[in-house]
């Protein structure tokens, strides 16, 4: 995915996927709306919400295509100290999410902390990520953190 080309093939097939996203949103809310179980409405909630990320992780992909900046230079300070709070509260609560799943061994309720603390595991790496990489064209290897095939 060097030439321009490929570059504005890739654009346009992240613009697809946003869409495609939000049409699940969409479908997601109406099944949501007609679901008669409070279970099955979180469950599906849950979903949604990961859709509406999936989403956002497109946008900042099409970010990056663009060559744009995601932390400036002038922010990066305030950004970064919000940043380290909200890593700091995100491995303290990584931590009691584990507490939580090893308290039971009911399979339902199992799957659904195991659910939370695998996306609390990501949470960490990707802020650890925006802490110390820079977004616009940074080299491959620097991102070995986040794609583990480099490691
Ligand atoms: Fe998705
Ligand atoms: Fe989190």
């Amino acid at each position: 995915m060097t030439n321009e080309n490929s570059i504005d093939e890739l654009k346009a097939m992240v613009g697809r996927l946003i869409k495609i996203e939000e049409e699940v949103v969409d479908l997601t809310e109406k099944t949501i709306n007609q679901a008669e179980s409070v279970t099955v409405k979180y469950l599906l909630k849950a979903i949604q919400h990961d859709s509406r990320k999936h989403a956002d992780f497109g946008r900042a992909a099409l970010e990056i295509l663009e060559f744009k900046k995601i932390v400036g230079p002038q922010e990066r300070k305030e950004v970064w100290e919000l940043l380290k709070k909200h890593d700091d509260m995100e491995k303290r609560h990584r931590e009691f999410v584990a507490e939580i799943r090893s308290l039971t061994k009911t399979p339902a309720l199992k799957y659904i902390f195991e659910q939370i603390w695998a996306d609390e595991k990501k949470h960490h790496a990707i802020l650890e990520t925006l802490m110390t990489k820079r977004f616009e064209k940074d080299p491959v290897a620097q991102w070995g953190a986040l794609l583990n095939y480099y490691d």
